[in-house]
């Protein structure tokens, strides 16, 4: 019998046990997937405490890759032997293999290995649609993005370098700056030690910025919508602070602003969506944006990377190994 890391209360790291479950087989549509490496995302922590319930007991995680040895019936995008990868749900990755929707899987170009496949899927892709779908990044924008040493921070910075934007990041320490600024980022800002929407203003000559990228939520929303120019828009894409305040929409009016809470699961609904975005990701990554992976743990251990991750001491990608 497999293991996998079982979900039986929500609440802090300890709550994940490392346990025996059934032997999954792929029903129809399905495929099983003996799994090599899974990747830890902010989203695990909200389906472990609850904020994005599962129904208990579950196994948790959005991202994950191996191969695919056995198929179920009706199944013709993907054969036993095929190396795959993917994102989102049906939740589940935290185990050492698991069925999963044939047509939801992602074939892996040979040229991406399992551990950076496992390390920038998820947050690639969410890159990807964020800087080319929900705000297309042009040359010469001034952007900011918040938490810009993090998983989608460092890949983003890359990634809106490339496209020519100027970028100004935010970060907790000298250290993150550091990292930040070698990628891409350059304009890092530490959000903790001074008010990053009055660096902002004050960098960009009182104009504001065109787009924010917040997935901090709570500690940065306001000061986001301080840092937007006249039309520019707020994409509040993730809560790592806590969620975001309601928003009145005369709040919006001052500056005629968007707002936009974006997420992965429409933009991979389609596999059509999906692949669009993979090929843009694996473009990227030959042309030189780098996947940093900081932090790997054995799966077993998911306690402590959650606990690394909640307590903001993780840099770049973090993986489990399962193998
Ligand atoms: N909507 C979507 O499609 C989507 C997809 C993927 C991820 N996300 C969201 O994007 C964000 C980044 O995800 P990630 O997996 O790449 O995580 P991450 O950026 O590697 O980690 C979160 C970072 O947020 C910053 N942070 C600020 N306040 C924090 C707090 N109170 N507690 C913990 N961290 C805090 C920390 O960086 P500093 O120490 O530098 O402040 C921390 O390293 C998350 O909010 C996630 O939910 C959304």
């Amino acid at each position: 019998m497999p293991n996998a890391i079982v979900v039986h209360e929500f609440g802090g790291p300890e709550v994940m046990k490392w346990e025996e479950v059934a032997l999954p087989k792929p029903g129809p549509g399905e495929a099983h997937i003996a799994q090599t490496k899974v990747g830890l995302n902010f989203i695990d922590v909200y389906q472990r405490n609850g904020v994005y319930p599962l129904d208990l007991p579950a196994t948790i995680g959005m991202e994950g890759v191996g191969i695919v040895d056995a198929i179920g019936d009706g199944v013709d995008e993907v054969k036993p032997g095929d190396r795959v990868g993917y994102v989102m749900g049906p939740a589940g990755s935290y185990a050492e293999s698991r069925v999963y929707p044939a047509s939801r899987l992602i074939k892996l170009p040979d040229d991406i290995d399992d551990a950076t496949a496992a390390a920038m899927l998820l947050k690639g892709l969410t890159a990807a649609y964020l800087l080319t779908r929900t705000y297309q990044v042009k040359k010469g924008d001034t952007v900011l993005f918040h938490a810009a040493a993090g998983g989608v921070g460092l890949i983003a910075c890359q990634w809106l370098d490339k496209i020519g934007a100027n970028v100004i990041g935010t970060v907790s320490s000298e250290e993150k700056a550091e990292l930040a600024k070698a990628h891409g980022c350059h304009n890092p800002v530490i959000y903790t030690k001074e008010d990053f929407a009055d660096k902002v203003l004050e960098l960009t000559s009182g104009e504001g910025v065109p787009v924010v990228y917040d997935g901090v939520g709570k500690d940065t929303f306001d000061g986001s919508l301080k840092a937007l120019g006249d039309f520019g828009t707020l994409v509040s894409f993730g809560a790592a602070s806590g969620a975001p305040p309601a928003v009145p929409v005369k709040l919006l009016a001052g500056k005629a602003l968007y707002l936009t809470r974006p997420g992965l699961a429409p933009h991979t609904a389609t596999p059509e969506r999906t692949q669009d975005l993979a090929d843009r990701l694996f473009q990227a990554v030959r042309d030189g944006v780098k996947i940093e992976i900081n932090q790997i743990f054995a799966l077993r251990d998911a306690a402590a990377a959650h606990s690394a991750l909640e307590n903001r001491q993780t840099t770049g990608s973090t993986i489990f190994n399962v193998d």
